[in-house]
């Protein structure tokens, strides 16, 4: 399975998955990394070898131009997959329907529960006791796809933003991992996912 992965930060899930692609038994390869910004983790890239591309968003005029201009790099490298993890940008629609199902995101929080940009914090404002992680295919709204697959995460009453996503982090490497081993051999099909 040929794997895009998408990022904006730190790329500490993208890194699980170059390292599960380090196994010669793992049925899937990360063929290129791409990112909106000079992410922090490109040096990912950097270090396992991998081809990079950075389409910078502030450098189009609108978000059409700047989602056709990231959908021309990923098409270059035959993706099966394209994997948003830690990507920080809403697409346009024009990307995602060229690319559905074959689409997904991670997100830190136990989907339909505190989609968006700030999951984690939202879950401790919210008093929660629990959260959890998900994967799902990318549609046109905001963390609104179907879900792959989601896990629990426990809240401890202390819990920090950084060491709850640290937390729910652990588990998006693992569902992720699972995830892309399922679609490869064939246990998860995401075009019958509603
Ligand atoms: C992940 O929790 C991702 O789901 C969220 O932001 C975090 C990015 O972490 N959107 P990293 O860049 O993979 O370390």
């Amino acid at each position: 399975l040929r794997l895009v992965v998408l990022i904006s930060g730190g790329g500490s899930n993208l890194r699980a998955l170059l390292e599960a692609s380090e196994d010669a038994e793992f049925p899937a390869r990360v063929v290129a990394i791409g990112a909106d910004r000079d992410a922090d983790g490109l040096a990912h890239a950097e270090e396992f070898g991998i081809p990079s591309f950075v389409v910078p968003f502030g450098a189009y005029p609108d978000r059409e131009a700047w989602g056709g201009a990231l959908l021309e790099q990923v098409r270059q490298w035959d993706a099966d997959l394209v994997i948003l993890s830690g990507f920080m940008r809403l697409l346009p629609p024009a990307f995602v329907h060229a690319l559905r199902p074959n689409l997904l995101n991670t997100h830190p929080a136990y989907l339909p529960e505190f989609p968006g940009a700030h999951a984690v914090r939202d879950a401790l404002a919210a008093g929660a006791t629990q959260t959890g992680a998900s994967v799902i295919v990318v549609d046109d709204g905001v963390d609104t796809g179907p879900i792959v697959v989601r896990e629990r995460v426990p809240i401890q009453p202390d819990d920090t933003e950084g060491v709850l996503h640290d937390r729910i982090k652990h588990v998006e490497r693992e569902l992720l991992v699972q995830v892309v081993l399922d679609i490869a051999n064939g246990a998860v099909d995401l075009a019958a996912l509603r």
